[in-house]
């Protein structure tokens, strides 16, 4: 089983032909809403390739709550420990470019009060051999311990280092596994700018300081990944995309599912690569993420 600790947040969406300069007014072509938040979107993506998942986290008792969840209940995913607090759900404001691109201003509302107390008791329920799953948009003092507790236990942790935050390369030095973009994988090994060689050195480093493993995801080139001191690197599909809100949420969700079904590291990192390309073909971050069927038709 997966245990998901992280956010739920509603998505408010406006297509635009460009995305705007700072300051810059531009016309928007269409707008939307879809269930989003990192958290809930690597629970539904981790749901959908077949694992069983408990996503843990917070929302509002607000209008947004019941659709910030429609997703995950349809899919079967244990909510039971998704607290409705007095703060508003959590909302993203995204911004789609005609180029797929994207900008996100996400306000935490209650995945904000998302704490320690609900981190202890979030490993208490897991069995040992159950995967944790965490990202940085919910407090990361309740990050923080949720690792401890996990560690401590020798439960394996997964930490996407998405969104970038201060305490991001702390939190992800602390997991089994982490997932990093290439910023993120940056601030990681705290050197900036660089090339190919440069970041399978810095891979190599931080393996041999943690013992962790490392994949990097590097948009359009698929992945550069690090487990035990061998490098893999893995593609996915080669695809013009549509929207890539979501995609990152979705490698990670189908990699941590295809561990718990018992895949090797490389199968799952090329499952999760496909799922992630797949996830860029249809607009919104939940409604994109795609079924365990149609990944397995392009693998
Ligand atoms: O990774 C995409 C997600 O980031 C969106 O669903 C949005 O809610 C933000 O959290």
């Amino acid at each position: 089983m997966i245990t998901v600790f992280g956010s739920i947040n509603m998505d408010l969406i406006a297509s635009t032909v460009r995305l705007p300069k700072p300051g810059e007014t531009v016309t928007g072509t269409g707008f939307s809403t879809a269930a989003g938040g990192k958290g809930a979107n690597q629970a539904l993506a981790a749901r959908r390739a077949g694992a069983e998942v408990r996503m843990v986290g917070a929302v509002g008792s607000d209008n947004f709550a019941a659709p910030a969840l429609a997703l995950l209940s349809e899919a079967g995913t244990d909510l039971s420990n998704v607290a409705h607090v007095a703060d508003p759900t959590g909302t993203a404001l995204i911004l789609v470019g005609g180029d797929g691109e994207n900008m996100i201003a996400v306000v935490a509302g209650a995945n904000g009060t998302v704490d320690e107390v609900a981190a202890v008791s979030t490993v208490a329920a897991m069995k040992d051999r159950d995967i944790l799953m965490l990202q940085m948009e919910i407090p990361s003092s309740a990050i923080h311990r949720a690792l401890l507790d996990a560690n401590a236990r020798g439960i394996t942790t997964i930490v996407n280092t998405a969104p970038l935050t201060h305490e991001a390369a702390l939190l992800g030095r602390m997991a089994a596994i982490v997932i990093a973009n290439e910023t993120e994988f940056e601030m990681l090994a705290s050197q900036q700018g660089m090339d190919d060689a440069a970041r399978e050195a810095a891979m190599q480093r931080i393996f041999r300081e943690t013992g962790q493993s490392l994949i990097v995801t590097l948009g359009a080139e698929g992945v550069i990944a690090l487990r035990e001191g061998k490098i893999y690197r893995v593609r996915g599909l080669d695809i013009q995309p549509v929207d890539t809100v979501g995609a990152g949420d979705t490698f990670c969700g189908y990699f941590a599912a295809s561990l718990d079904q018992g895949l090797n590291f490389e199968q799952a990192l090329r499952r999760a690569a496909v799922a992630g390309s797949l996830a860029c073909l249809k607009p919104g971050a939940q409604p994109s993420i795609p079924l365990a069927s149609e990944v397995e038709a392009k693998l």
